[in-house]
């Protein structure tokens, strides 16, 4: 009896738990809210942050094409992902795009580690998968951080492609030195053993509203 009983208690310590730590995790966090993606008053930082991603998404598939096309995984490594990538310039008058960046719940780069909204922002997505939600397509959040501007911030979950699987797939068909390679660069990486289409973080912007005419 005491055997069956005890994954019962463990399941319901766990849904327990999950609201609990869930709402410390917004009291404790004024720094961000989440807004409706469909807000029309939203319209022109939601144009612009889904332009911003698609580009610089589709500029990561073909970059890790391009570069597996010439080099070995273990020498592209060093080389992935985006490091010369360029913002473009807002037009006078425009909303500014101030940052792009990619991270995760499981990461390989401590330079990508998530602040506090982003977490917020990928523990969502994870919760929305749990639930067999599926991934959202957008989120957007207001974000006002001590002694900056007040942000937006437009995130878009990424999936795991075949052509990633070289440096992000299960560790005993990770391509030839390529885990030497992460083992050396990257000491704490946490971003292997993934499965193709399985979610594997976000790419965001930032976007500043237009400067205002003095
Ligand atoms: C040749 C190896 C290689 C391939 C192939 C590769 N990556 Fe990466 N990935 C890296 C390295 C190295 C980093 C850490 C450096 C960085 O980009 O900041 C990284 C980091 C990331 C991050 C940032 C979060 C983190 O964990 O630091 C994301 C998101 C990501 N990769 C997604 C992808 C996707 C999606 C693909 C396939 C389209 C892919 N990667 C293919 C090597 C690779």
């Amino acid at each position: 009896m005491k055997a069956r009983s005890y994954p019962v208690v463990l399941s319901l310590a766990l849904v327990l738990l999950a609201p609990i730590s869930l709402r410390a995790a917004d009291a404790a966090d004024s720094t961000h809210t989440f807004l409706n993606p469909d807000d029309p008053a939203l319209a022109e930082i939601r144009l612009l942050g889904e332009r911003t991603i698609d580009h610089a998404g589709s500029t990561l598939v073909r970059e890790v094409q391009r570069v597996l096309a010439t080099q070995a995984p273990a020498m592209a490594v060093g080389l992935l992902h985006l490091k010369d990538y360029k913002l473009p310039v807002a037009a006078p008058g425009q909303p500014v795009l101030i940052a792009i960046k990619r991270t995760s719940l499981r990461l390989r780069s401590p330079a990508n580690s998530p602040d506090s909204p982003e977490l917020a922002a990928l523990e969502r997505i994870e919760r929305q998968l749990e639930n067999g939600d599926g991934v959202p397509k957008l989120l957007i959040q207001r974000v006002a951080l001590p002694g900056l501007p007040l942000e937006w911030r437009v995130y878009r979950p990424l999936g795991v492609m075949k052509q990633c699987l070289d440096c992000h797939g299960p560790k005993d068909e990770l391509a030839p030195g390529v885990a030497d390679a992460l083992r050396v660069m990257f000491p704490a990486d946490q971003a292997v053993n993934y499965k193709t289409g399985q979610w594997r973080g976000v790419l965001r912007v930032s976007i500043l509203e237009p400067k205002k005419k003095p």
